[in-house]
């Protein structure tokens, strides 16, 4: 544990101690949450035409409730002597290892799938892009025009999926907000895996569309979904992830193919993670099941993972990205993808496809990492070992101090709390790279035991 520890409280002593504030805390959200149920009380009018009686809750940021929330969070944290574990600084490219403050890291905090940023090559491609085009598209794409490196990528991951095309949008986040949010409408059903990411149900709050969850990787329970609601609805939409961002695991990609062909609904794929991990070549999920390009309606993907830029894609049949190109609100609406993170992108496809043994590198780590955990009593939870790992603590701060006490020991990794994850599975999270060493996994399997085995 870092930091002076002002009540005298054991590690234990604290957690339960946090595990109350959050649980108060909860409750009194609970609360209000049923009291806002209630009719609100008119409001009166002041004789000078004023509006009275408006409470500060409805005029002032700090009384927002998740904003309040996050306060007693941290204001708990800080009391208890737990340093926030987030937001900090790295001094250079963060690879398996990174610079903070000047002092040097194993990491396990960054995407950087397969050691692609801030590879020379990758570079010499961004700085050429800023030198042809400048830093910016400087508007979106169908105003101010294209630049050949965002059509050069566009093609080269359309060629990658066997797909018609694909169309890139400047963040990953916002493709799956804008996608699901401009193609899909009140009449639509939306059944998605009950662990998808946050963007994927903003696009389907978005949307408006009908939204229904399916237990996580269920696909019975999906397809028993489907029988009893798929007349009721016009078109139906189904998301599930090539890699599931907190549990590393991955969905039984056939089987999905072939219920959405049965009830005659499309299949989008999120590949944020998958993407340079599954497959012998780094092709993703489909390479990994041997599932054609075309199978799947949506490929989504993101830029900022094994691609070393910034931004997202969806690459599909013509009418779907042409429609998107034209019309989508956060294609249309926004800035087009930057040239320089275009290059980086473009560049890093073309080394993950050129060589392989990155990849292959990369999954031996990520089974190596997940057999050290096991062997020493760790709950990497349903991780097969693909470049995501959890290891499962139980509570928030539990988590928060465990990964104190690595940072401590020289190795960056992040703690995910609630509401990322259910509370009671707080865990770290680690991002495999294919240039971690055994050496370096062992030395963290090893600290992470210690730590726990010292905290029983
Ligand atoms: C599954 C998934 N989809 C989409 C995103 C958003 O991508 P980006 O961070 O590139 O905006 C993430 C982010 O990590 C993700 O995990």
């Amino acid at each position: 544990m870092t930091g002076k520890n002002p009540f005298g409280l054991s590690d234990g002593m604290k957690e339960q101690l946090a595990a109350e504030l959050l649980a108060r805390h909860a409750r009194k959200k609970e609360k209000k949450k049923a009291n806002a149920r209630l009719p609100k009380k008119p409001v009166r009018k002041s004789l000078s035409g004023r509006n009275d009686g408006i409470p500060d809750e409805f005029c002032r940021f700090d009384k927002f409730p998740n904003y309040e929330e996050i306060r007693v969070i941290e204001s708990g944290g800080k009391q208890l002597g737990i340093k926030s574990p987030f937001f900090k600084t790295h001094d250079q490219s963060a690879g398996a290892t990174t610079q903070i403050a000047g002092q040097e890291y194993i990491n396990f905090a960054s995407y950087n799938y397969l050691d692609l940023c801030g590879h020379p090559q990758v570079n010499q491609a961004a700085k050429d892009a800023i030198d042809r085009y400048g830093t910016s598209a400087s508007a979106s794409r169908m105003v101010s025009g294209e630049r050949a490196i965002q059509q050069e990528l566009e093609r080269s991951l359309a060629d990658l999926y066997e797909v018609d095309d694909c169309v890139a949008f400047v963040s990953g986040h916002a493709t799956n907000v804008t996608t699901i949010g401009y193609l899909f409408e009140k009449p639509d059903l939306i059944l998605h895996d009950a662990l998808v990411h946050n963007s994927i149900l903003q696009g389907i709050q978005l949307s408006g569309a009908r939204r229904m969850s399916f237990a996580h990787n269920d696909w019975e329970a999906l397809e028993t979904l489907l029988e009893q609601h798929r007349k009721d609805f016009e078109r139906v939409l189904i998301v599930v992830e090539g890699i599931y961002s907190m549990d590393g695991d991955f969905p039984d990609l056939p089987e999905f193919v072939r219920i959405k062909r049965q009830h005659k609904a499309f299949l989008m794929v999120d590949e944020a993670h998958s993407l340079g991990v599954m497959g012998a070549t780094g092709k993703g999920i489909r390479e990994h099941f041997g599932v054609a390009g075309k199978d799947v309606d949506i490929w989504m993907g993101t830029m900022s993972k094994t691609l070393s830029g910034c931004g997202g894609y969806i690459a599909g049949e013509q009418a779907l990205v042409h429609h998107l190109r034209i019309s989508a609100p956060g294609f249309l609406y926004s800035v087009g993808m930057s040239p320089t993170l275009a290059a980086a992108a473009n560049e890093s496809l073309k080394l993950m496809l050129a060589e392989p043994e990155r990849v292959k590198q990369l999954q031996a780590n990520g089974k190596r990492f997940v057999g050290l955990c096991q062997q020493v009593g760790i709950d990497t939870g349903v991780a097969p070992g693909f470049a995501v790992i959890p290891a499962i603590l139980g509570g928030s701060a539990r988590a928060g101090m465990v990964a104190n006490q690595m940072f401590d020991r020289g190795i960056n990794v992040q703690p995910i709390f609630y509401p990322a994850v259910e509370e009671g599975m707080a865990r770290l999270r680690f991002f495999i790279s294919s240039a971690h060493t055994e050496e370096q996994l062992r030395y963290t399997v090893d600290a992470l035991s210690e730590i726990l085995a010292a905290k029983k």
